[in-house]
């Protein structure tokens, strides 16, 4: 699709075309790149029926970690934030053990609009809001990028992912000329039906604390 012609929006907004916007033109009109967000995106006709209401990343715009989950739940479309139901109980627990607060970090998802009855997004949704994701990369620039689950790993890396036995590794990925650390988590709610994951889940999280605070430099040789 040619940059700055997405359809889709209700909130028409033309960009400029010098390089530095370059990232926000591809993500299109309905993306604000001061604010990290996404006003009136209207291209997944079952998602604009079943959101409550769009879904943008939280946190600091420098942070040094960016976690990217799959799609908002029942209770991140209520409240228009995401990771604040049990698996952001979760998360927020796992972040707390290692000195973090869920504001210290960004949390972001592949698809900022709810799926009805909490399907996985389709991949067409998913491609659709990609380009909101690698601007919001682009703009944070983050030390590390955790993906939640299988879902996020499978879309950001673009390859299949058996997140269970994966967790743990470090992986690249390229986007326009950056290139970005991604670290393979499980999904916090895996270990809410899988104790036996809680283990694996804690670990990375505090693999990530522990790099991010690093500057990127801690090694992880012991680590998948
Ligand atoms: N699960 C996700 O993947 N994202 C959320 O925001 C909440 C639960």
């Amino acid at each position: 699709m040619p940059t700055g012609t997405l359809s889709g929006c209700m909130d028409e907004r033309r960009l400029g075309s010098d390089a530095e916007e370059a990232a926000e033109e591809h993500a299109g009109d309905c993306w604000n790149g001061d604010t990290l967000s996404v006003t009136g995106c209207t291209r997944c006709p079952d998602l604009v029926d079943s959101r409550g209401q769009i879904v943008d990343g939280v946190g600091p715009s420098d942070a040094d970690l960016l976690f990217v989950g799959e799609a908002p739940g029942a209770t991140e479309d209520e409240r228009g934030e995401p990771f604040v139901g049990r698996s952001g109980d979760v998360l927020d627990d796992a972040l707390r053990a290692v000195g973090l607060d869920r504001t210290d970090v960004r949390i972001t998802n592949c698809v900022r609009c709810r799926p009805p009855d909490n399907r996985d997004p389709a991949t067409e949704e998913l491609g659709h809001c990609r380009g909101y994701l690698e601007a919001e990369l682009r703009a944070l620039d983050p030390e590390l990028v955790v993906t939640l689950g299988k879902v996020p790993a499978e879309h950001v890396l673009g390859r299949s992912v058996a997140v269970t036995s994966e967790a743990g590794s470090l992986e690249e990925l390229d986007v326009g000329p950056e290139r970005f650390r991604v670290l393979l988590s499980v999904h916090p709610a895996a270990t809410l039906y899988d104790p036996g994951q809680r283990e694996v889940f804690t670990e990375t999280i505090a693999r990530a604390a522990e790099y991010a605070g690093d500057g990127g430099q801690a090694t992880f040789g012991d680590f998948g």
